[in-house]
């Protein structure tokens, strides 16, 4: 049998701070690496409500900058919230956004950065590499452990009809990221349990991707599963814990360089549709998908669910079959022993609208094309049944 490796080219920011508190030090850690001085920090009511902005401001006035906030961000963000934030940035003359928050913050910060001195349109930038010419210095520091969006190439919108699209171009890709997971302890249990699914979802599905996989996000996905599957429930629980939170933060992160060159697939491609037609959030709707999803996949990913069996503390006995069904098993108690729902019908999704999500979810082709099955619209409605 032919071992030769397959070409491969892997991407991620260029410098990445793991500190604890390190935000409260946010100014002197950007002053020494930045001539910028004007900045929009954007972020959400949510992290304005939970304290964490003074001590990030403060520490970046005693350096010398200038901070204007853009706290209207709301989940899943709406193409006109970018908008919005883009007038404040030119109002306030910027030259550096920094994006401190979940996903959501994160991803309309970096679309800020790119955008405040292009030519090009919002619209002209969903799809993969369609964004053209250089943004301003941008920093990104996530509060929730999930989405791994500060180290990823990926900005998601909910669109003017209700869908979610994804826009991918190395612009999008930060200067810097903190992670201070001190930042994440008042992280409400549920969203904690939502977003490290996420992680752990972008973690199975770079790793069992059909197109991208290589031996570099193979490396990544197994040590983000490892490290989330060991400390997320703790997270859950203990929301105090931070040895959990320190290591659900790095496993969420390493799980986005993961899926930022290996890119996600189905149980993405079918949660967006609950996220833009339902609100529900994002990591929860991934949480919801996972397992039918998984069992679909079983045809072609079992070899692979069965090397990731033992990373995630399942048992095996080097049957492929057996450890693929294991590793299955092992995924719907962790998502349980989280707290999270999981069925449909529990988060008010109505029976009747699951035709619709199905034919929502055929639109996520630049997804479905990674999945290792191929999926039909009638494949998408029977896995919408099952998890109903
Ligand atoms: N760009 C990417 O690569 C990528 C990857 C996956 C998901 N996403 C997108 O990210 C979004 C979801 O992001 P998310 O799951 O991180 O949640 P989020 O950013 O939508 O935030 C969810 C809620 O949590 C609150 N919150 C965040 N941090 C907190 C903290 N430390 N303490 C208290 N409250 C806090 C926020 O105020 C908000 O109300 C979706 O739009 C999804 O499509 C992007
Ligand atoms: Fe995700």
């Amino acid at each position: 049998m032919n071992h030769v490796m397959k070409d491969f080219a892997f991407t991620t920011v260029a410098e990445i701070i793991v500190e604890w508190a390190g935000a409260a030090r946010l100014g002197a850690i950007l002053q020494p690496r930045f001539s910028a001085r004007r900045v929009l920090l954007v972020t959400d009511a949510g992290l304005v409500k939970a304290g964490i902005l003074p001590p990030v401001l403060h520490s970046l006035q005693d350096a010398g900058f200038q901070v204007t906030v853009y706290d209207r961000v709301q989940p899943d963000p709406h193409e006109r919230l970018v908008r919005e934030a883009l007038q404040v940035a030119h109002d306030s003359h910027c030259d550096m956004v920094i994006g401190l928050g979940g996903g959501s913050s994160l991803d309309v910060a970096k679309l800020v950065a790119v955008l405040i001195n292009s030519e090009q349109d919002l619209p002209e930038l969903y799809g993969i590499g369609k964004v053209i010419g250089q943004r301003l210095p941008l920093v990104n520091i996530p509060t929730t452990a999930g989405t791994g969006s500060e180290v990823t190439n990926i900005s998601i919108l909910t669109t003017h009809d209700d869908s979610k699209m994804g826009i991918v171009s190395p612009q999008l890709y930060g200067d810097l990221v903190l992670l201070d997971a001190q930042l994440t302890l008042g992280l409400p249990p549920v969203h904690t349990a939502a977003a490290g699914i996420d992680a752990m979802v972008h973690a199975i599905e770079a790793y069992t991707g059909k197109h991208k996989k290589n031996p570099l996000s193979d490396a990544l996905a197994r040590e983000a599963l490892r490290l989330i599957s060991r400390h997320l429930v703790t997270a859950c629980r203990d929301g105090n814990n931070r040895e959990a939170r320190e290591n659900v933060l790095l496993g969420a992160m390493l799980a986005g360089q993961a899926f930022a060159n290996s890119p996600v697939a189905a149980v993405h491609a079918l949660a967006y549709p609950l996220g833009a037609r339902h609100h529900i959030p994002h990591g929860l709707s991934n949480a919801l998908m996972l397992i039918p999803v998984l069992q679909f996949n079983v045809s072609a990913a079992a070899p692979l669910y069965g090397e990731l069996a033992a990373i995630i503390g399942a048992k095996v006995t080097g049957d492929v079959a057996n450890d693929a069904q294991s590793f299955i098993a092992a995924m719907v108690k962790i998502v349980a022993a989280t707290g999270a729902p999981n069925r449909l019908r529990d988060v008010d999704v109505p029976e009747k609208d699951l035709p619709l999500l199905a034919h929502d979810a055929m639109q996520q082709t630049r997804l479905l094309d990674n999945n290792p099955v191929t999926l039909t619209e009638g494949d998408a409605l029977r896995l919408y049944q099952q998890a109903f």
